[in-house]
């Protein structure tokens, strides 16, 4: 699936070559896109996203080799790498695996958002949220404990979906995300108490210690390559007694891969190992799918993880 993502050259010449091109790209008429999509770059050498298109059409015509040279070329023209092709280099295995440039994280979900519950919800029939909330009224019920928190974090927290999911059992929603129009449809639902635009970790980071009962990760560790720090710290936030809940995309292989929706996937292993370096104990984690791609579920994890109460030592 070409990416929708597009920056514009600033020519205005290039910029009408460069759609042309993706518009014989879409029809499947391949060997002209990459003709007009290389006179737009003629126009404009630096053209990020034409680079990118570049090596879109050539991996579909099967040359991998030429498609590394064009995303080397649309990571030069743009260090922050709005469009992601560093994650198109890690999946043809041109570059090492490494985290989501912050840039094109923002950049994806900012032109995503208007249109961002519908094509999740209704298109990949998205139920992440449910899933989470029923996985922790499952784990409280076995603990016999009530599922109400005092104050929840919501990593990731898009437009408020899992805010939605588990409105009545918090009293106190924090949310943040990466992208500042996410987080504009967030507020505007006016279920958090407070909205942050920030990077997931920067943001616990700041969290006082045991001063929160809830965090919440729904369809949003997907976009972190090494769960362990944001895991550290979600467990030095937690109360005793509170919960880490989480979905994550997986696969049968060992570690943490890039799939093909430019996604981590994270072996179930890699995922207990991260939950036990942070020091939460395990209290679910099952086999569920939190969408669908291509009309098939994608294979998924959902774990809640409980910081336990530290022992008392009798003397
Ligand atoms: C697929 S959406 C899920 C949104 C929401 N949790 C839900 O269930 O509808 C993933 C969200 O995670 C955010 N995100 C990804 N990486 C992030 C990071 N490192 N820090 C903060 N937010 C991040 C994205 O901006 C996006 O809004």
């Amino acid at each position: 699936m070409p990416s929708r993502m597009f920056f514009s050259s600033g020519d205005l010449m290039a910029d009408r070559r460069f759609e042309f091109a993706r518009d014989l790209q879409l029809k499947g008429d391949l060997p002209a896109a990459a003709d007009l999509v290389l006179q737009a770059i003629e126009l404009a050498p630096d053209f990020t996203s034409a680079w990118f298109m570049l090596g879109e059409i050539r991996e579909e015509l099967g040359d991998n080799e030429l498609a590394v040279a064009a995303y080397r070329k649309a990571t030069a023209s743009d260090p922050d790498d709005r469009q992601g092709a560093g994650l198109r280099l890690m999946r043809l295995g041109a570059a090492p695996l490494s985290g989501m440039p912050h840039a094109y994280v923002q950049a994806l979900f900012d032109q995503y958002a208007r249109r961002f519950e519908v094509a999740l919800v209704d298109d990949l029939l998205y139920r992440g949220p449910e899933l989470l909330f029923g996985a922790v009224l499952s784990v409280r019920a076995a603990a016999r404990k009530p599922a109400f928190f005092k104050r929840a974090i919501d990593l990731g927290c898009g437009t408020g979906l899992a805010a939605t999911a588990f409105a009545r059992g918090v009293d106190e929603f924090v949310g943040v995300d990466l992208s500042p129009r996410m987080i504009e449809r967030a507020r505007a639902g006016g279920l958090y108490a407070r909205l942050e635009v920030a990077d997931m970790l920067d943001f616990l980071r700041t969290q006082p210690d045991a001063s929160v009962d809830l965090v919440l990760a729904a369809d949003a560790m997907v976009y972190v390559a090494d769960l362990a720090p944001v895991f550290g710290e979600a467990a030095r936030v937690l109360m005793p007694g509170g919960l880490l809940a989480f979905t994550t995309e997986t696969h049968r292989g060992d570690g943490v891969i890039i799939g093909e929706g430019l996604r981590y996937a994270h072996a179930t292993a890699c995922v207990r190992a991260a939950v036990a370096g942070a020091g939460l104990a395990l209290s679910l984690l099952e086999d569920r799918s939190a969408r669908n791609e291509d009309g098939v579920p994608v294979p998924g994890l959902v774990a809640v993880a409980a910081k336990t109460a530290p022992s008392t030592n009798p003397s």
